[in-house]
């Protein structure tokens, strides 16, 4: 499913300037886009009118063909910080999702512990508490919380920013691996230029509010990171995006 912007635009009260200037944005069915810029440039608030938590002050996110009027599980998000419910377990978490869905109970457990494999873990994490795991393995729930509810679109903001490098590496490869297998539109923030080039189709730059143009990302997949430096087309494409970020 395609996501896009008309003309988007949102004004916080006392603040002078805009957070989003006009924003025109599309995601294309089936594609990975990155949306990069640095921290206060307004993505986490454009992620949020794309997911419908937050409502424009003109314009309209249409979904689809249909306006985006309020949070729907077709647009699963993960957040930068997990919010798993600390009451309960794993399975508790996930069978939210599965219960909003409307999924029966008795086939609830099977369903967890497939989409437990789906993110790498194993099925024995079902009983543990979020507050026993450790950072990495609560974002990989929270991306199984997500896929829980059948997203045509997965929404993720920052989701690894909080995460030591390795780790970070893991979770980049985990998603460009539900990616390629889901076939789902993905719309991912980030400020990290290099994970911007290693997970994207199509990378978008967001200033003060304002999109500047698409840059397709002529990388080949795998793009190992290790030998991402070596891939052609990469330090042309780091040099562009870092010219973008840090233009006056
Ligand atoms: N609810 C709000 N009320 C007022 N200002 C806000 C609100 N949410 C975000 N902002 C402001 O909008 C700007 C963009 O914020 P945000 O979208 O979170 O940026 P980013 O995710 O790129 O770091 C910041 O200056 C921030 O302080
Ligand atoms: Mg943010």
């Amino acid at each position: 499913m395609s996501l896009r912007t008309r003309d988007l635009t949102v004004r916080f009260p006392g603040r002078p300037a805009p957070t989003l200037d006009h924003i025109d944005f599309e995601a294309a069915d089936g594609s990975f886009t990155v949306l990069v810029g640095a921290s206060g440039s307004g993505k986490s608030t454009l992620l949020h009118c794309l997911a419908g938590l937050l409502a424009p002050t003109a314009g309209e996110v249409v979904d689809g063909t249909r306006p985006v009027t309020e949070p729907s599980p077709r647009r699963g998000v993960v957040f930068q910080r997990d919010v798993l419910f600390p009451w309960t377990s794993v399975a508790g978490n996930i069978g939210f999702a599965l219960h909003a869905l409307g999924t029966p109970r008795g086939l609830r457990a099977e369903r967890i512990a497939e989409l437990l494999e789906m993110v790498g873990l194993p099925p024995s994490v079902a009983r543990e508490r979020p507050s026993r795991l450790s950072g990495g393995m609560r974002q990989r729930v929270g991306i199984a919380r997500m896929l829980a509810g059948e997203p045509e679109i997965m929404l993720m903001d920052e989701p690894f920013a909080a995460l030591d490098a390795l780790t970070r590496l893991r979770m980049q490869d985990l998603v460009v691996d539900l990616w390629s297998r889901l076939k789902r539109t993905i719309v991912f923030v980030t400020h990290d230029v290099d994970e911007a080039i290693r997970l994207s189709d199509n990378i978008v730059v967001i200033r003060d509010g304002k999109l500047s143009t698409h840059i397709a990302n002529p990388l080949a997949r795998p793009r190992p990171p290790d030998s991402l430096a070596d891939l052609p087309g990469y330090s042309e494409l780091r040099r562009c995006l870092h010219h973008q970020l840090e233009k006056p």
